[in-house]
């Protein structure tokens, strides 16, 4: 019998108004996991800021938050640049207010033989995981601090920080770094009132997956190699964000929360034979 099924969408963990006035602030938040993330954040009366690059991107988001009765606005933003990030800050006090919740979604990744990246593949992905994600952590504490304020930071991380991620090595490194930041700057920002988690997704198909990810996410396969024997619903996941940035959660700082139904901790007896990363990715011998 595998792992019961959690309650269905439009069900609620926490009471509702938990979030009523305050202004969630999500990097990525116009498409996939950060878009799930912020409709729970809307469904308990936040205003949910989009920051993303993509003007498209952050349509999405606001069409589907806003379909839902919920309030989101989009800001523009290139988590790599700290002064566009300043200014996106500034965007948003101007428009919803200050921002009481960050989550720091937004990634970048490619599968790719490491001996195959360029300098610059390799640094634009840390630049975005790990570089954005403390620069807006940075900007959020700094005005949080002015404020006299608390708040909350949710940094996304993923469980390749500690196995590695053989194909996506630039992401798994700077994922690494984002545990541990957060791990340091829970410390540091404490005496604050600024809690600082992460929370690690597992295998989560939504709508904005691309068609050849979503067969495979979706796929018997990848339900059947999860000990849980299913994948999860976007909204488990919303309903962790939301409890982990929430008052209820006002004691817990520093944690790496893991919601992937027990799937980075399978290990087996029989392992399945090992497939070399550059056949994995169906790339061509080394050409230097
Ligand atoms: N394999 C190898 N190198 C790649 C690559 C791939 N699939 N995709 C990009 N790169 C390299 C580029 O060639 C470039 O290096 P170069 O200047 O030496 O040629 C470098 O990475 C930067 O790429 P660029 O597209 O200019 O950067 P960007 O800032 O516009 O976008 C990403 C970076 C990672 C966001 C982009 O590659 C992307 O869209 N990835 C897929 C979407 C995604 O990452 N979603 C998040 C999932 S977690």
């Amino acid at each position: 019998m595998p792992l019961s099924p959690a309650p269905a969408y439009g069900q609620s963990m926490l009471p509702p108004g938990t979030f009523e006035g305050k202004v969630i602030a999500i990097t990525g938040g116009g498409t996939g996991l950060g878009k799930a993330m912020g409709l729970e954040f809307a469904r308990l009366g936040g205003k949910i800021a989009i920051l993303s690059r993509g003007e498209e991107h952050r349509a999405k988001g606001i069409a589907a938050i806003t379909g839902e009765g919920g309030t989101a606005a989009g800001f523009a933003i290139d988590v790599r640049d700290g002064d566009a990030v300043a200014q996106c800050f500034n965007a948003i006090e101007a428009e919803l207010g200050p921002v009481d919740v960050l989550i720091n979604n937004a990634a970048g990744n490619f599968g790719c033989p490491a001996e195959d990246l360029s300098v610059n593949a390799w640094r634009t992905v840390v630049d975005i995981v790990l570089n954005g994600t403390f620069n807006c952590s940075r900007e959020f504490a700094r005005r949080r601090m002015k404020a006299g304020e608390g708040g909350a930071i949710l940094n996304i991380g993923a469980s390749y920080s500690w196995t590695g991620g053989a194909g996506a090595s630039p992401s798994a490194s700077a994922k690494a770094g984002v545990t541990n930041m957060s791990r340091s700057l829970a410390v540091e920002w404490a005496t604050s009132d600024i809690r600082v988690n992460t929370l690690v997704p597992g295998t989560f198909p939504h709508d904005d997956t691309s068609e050849a990810l979503r067969t495979h996410l979706t796929g018997n396969r990848a339900a059947k190699s999860c000990p849980a024997m299913r994948v999860g619903q976007t909204h488990e996941l919303g309903w962790a964000a939301t409890y982990l940035c929430s008052p209820y959660a006002a004691y817990v700082t520093g944690l790496t929360f893991v919601i992937d139904g027990g799937r980075w901790l399978r290990t087996s007896l029989s392992q399945s034979e090992f497939v070399p990363v550059r056949e994995q990715l169906g790339a061509g011998p080394f050409v230097g």
